[in-house]
C-alpha cells in the first residue's frame, strides 16, 4: 500500500510518499519533502499564522509534486492520501486539507484523515526505503533499541515498538502522555495543564533574546552553561497524576532576567542551562512514573522536543537501570513532516470520501 501523505498544521508545508506491507509492522519512507518558512518567522521572533497560511498556499503544489517525484511511483500507484485534520491553525491546516480534498477528488482516491498529535508518535514506526532493504538496529548496551536513521550507530537488527508502550509528545503546542495498549487502543492519560515544554523553551528563548525557535537555541547555548549557577522549579514532579504545567517556571526565569537587567552571555548560557534542566527532570519523571504503572514494555518521544539531545541522553540513562525498550526518531522527523501522518495513515486505514473531512484547528485525543 503506498500513501501520499500532507502535513501543514503549523508553519512547514509537508507532503511524503510512503509505503507498508500488509505482514510488516513498519512504514517505509519513500519520499519526504518539506518547505519551511522558519526563515520568516525568525525574523518576527514566533508564528504569524496568515504569513505561514499564505506561503504554504505557495508551497504546496511543488512539494506534493516534488514528494511524487522523488518517491519514483506514478499518480496511478497511490492507493490513498492522508492528510493531517488537526490540531492546528486553521488557515494553515485548510491549505493542507482542501488540497488533499481537491487531489483525492481528481485522482479518485480516498482519504484518511490523521490527527497531527497521533502523527508524532507514529513517526516511531518510519523506517528509510535502503535502510528497511536491510533491517538494522543499533548494538546498544541496556537492551535498548535506537531508530534506523541515527547513524552514528552501527546496527544489527531492526525492531519497532513493542505494546503496551507509553509515548511522551512534546512539541511547540502539546505536552501529553499517552498509552498505546495497541494500534488501535490509545488513551491519553495526561498532558500540560498551561504551556506545552516547546512553548517554554520558545517563550524563555525570547526572554533570553535567542533566535527562534527557542528550543534548539537553547539546547545549543546551554552547552557552554553552568548547571549550578541558577536553579528553576519543577512544576509538578510530584503530582500523583500525570499532568505537567510549565507557565511557573516561565514566571520564574522572567523574574532572574528581570533582576540581572541585562543578562551577560555567560549567564544566558547559565539560564539556559537551568531551564533545559528543569523541564528535562520533570519530563523524565513522569515518563518513567506512567511506564512504570501501566507495565508497559516500550516508551515513545515524538514531537519537536524529542530532538532534544540531551532529553533523550536523560530518558536512556533512566531506562538503563529499568527494562524498557526506547524508541526516539531521529530528529528531522521529530520536528513536523508529512511521512509521520502516513505512518498513522498506513495503519489505520479507515478511508474516507474527500467530500466527508474538515479541517479541525481544536482535534484533540
Ligand atoms: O513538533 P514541532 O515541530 O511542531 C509542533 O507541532 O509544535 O515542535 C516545535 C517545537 C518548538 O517549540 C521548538 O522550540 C521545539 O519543538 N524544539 C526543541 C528542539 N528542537 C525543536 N526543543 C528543545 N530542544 C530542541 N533541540
Ligand atoms: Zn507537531
Amino acid at each position: 500500500m503506498k500513501i501520499l501523505s500532507v502535513e501543514t498544521s503549523c508553519d512547514e508545508t509537508g507532503a511524503a510518499i510512503v509505503s507498508k506491507n500488509p505482514h510488516e509492522n513498519y512504514v517505509k519512507i519513500l519520499s519526504n519533502v518539506i518547505a519551511s518558512s522558519l526563515t520568516l518567522h525568525s525574523k518576527t521572533g514566533g508564528i504569524i499564522p496568515d504569513i505561514a497560511a499564505r506561503e504554504q498556499l505557495n508551497f504546496i503544489i511543488p512539494v506534493v509534486g516534488k514528494a511524487i517525484k522523488d518517491s519514483k511511483i506514478v499518480i496511478k500507484d497511490i492507493d490513498a492520501i492522508a492528510v493531517t485534520l488537526g490540531p492546528g491553525f486553521i488557515g494553515s491546516l485548510l491549505v493542507g486539507v482542501e488540497t488533499a480534498k481537491t487531489l483525492a477528488y481528481l485522482w479518485n482516491k480516498p482519504i484518511i484523515p490523521v490527527n497531527h498529535l497521533l502523527g508524532h508518535i507514529y513517526a516511531n514506526w518510519l523506517v528509510q526505503e535502503e535502510v528497511s532493504k536491510d533491517l538494522r538496529v543499533p548494538k546498544v548496551s541496556n537492551g535498548e533499541l535506537k531508530s534506523p536513521f541515527d547513524t552514528s550507530d552501527t546496527f544489527d537488527t531492526f525492531s519497532t515498538p513493542k505494546f503496551p508502550c507509553i509515548a511522551l509528545l512534546v512539541s511547540g503546542g502539546h505536552t501529553d502522555l499517552v498509552l498505546l495498549k495497541n494500534h488501535k487502543q490509545i488513551q491519553w492519560i495526561g498532558g500540560t495543564l498551561d504551556d506545552a515544554a516547546g512553548e517554554a523553551f520558545d517563550k524563555i528563548g525570547r526572554l533570553l533574546n535567542l533566535p527562534y525557535p527557542g528550543g534548539p537555541s537553547i539546547e545549543k547555548v546551554s552547552e557552554r552553561g553552568d548547571p549550578n549557577r541558577f536553579t528553576f522549579p519543577r512544576p509538578m514532579i510530584g503530582s500523583k497524576d500525570f499532568n505537567f504545567s510549565f507557565s511557573g517556571l516561565k514566571a520564574a526565569v522572567a523574574r532572574e532576567v528581570l533582576k540581572l537587567k541585562n543578562p551577560s552571555k555567560q549567564q544566558v548560557a547559565d539560564i539556559s542551562r537551568a531551564t533545559q534542566n528543569s523541564i528535562i527532570e520533570v519530563l523524565v519523571r513522569k515518563t518513567v512514573k506512567a511506564a512504570k504503572k501501566h507495565n508497559v514494555k516500550s516508551i515513545l518521544l515524538g514531537g519537536g522536543v524529542a530532538a532534544n539531545q540531551k532529553l533523550k541522553e536523560e530518558m536512556r540513562s533512566q531506562l538503563s537501570i529499568l527494562n524498557f525498550q526506547f524508541h526516539v526518531p531521529p530528529a528531522h522527523l521529530c520536528t513536523d513532516n508529512a511521512a509521520m501522518i502516513g505512518a498513522y495513515a498506513a495503519f489505520h486505514y479507515e478511508k474516507t470520501q474527500w467530500n466527508e473531512i474538515t479541517a479541525n484547528p481544536q482535534l484533540y485525543f
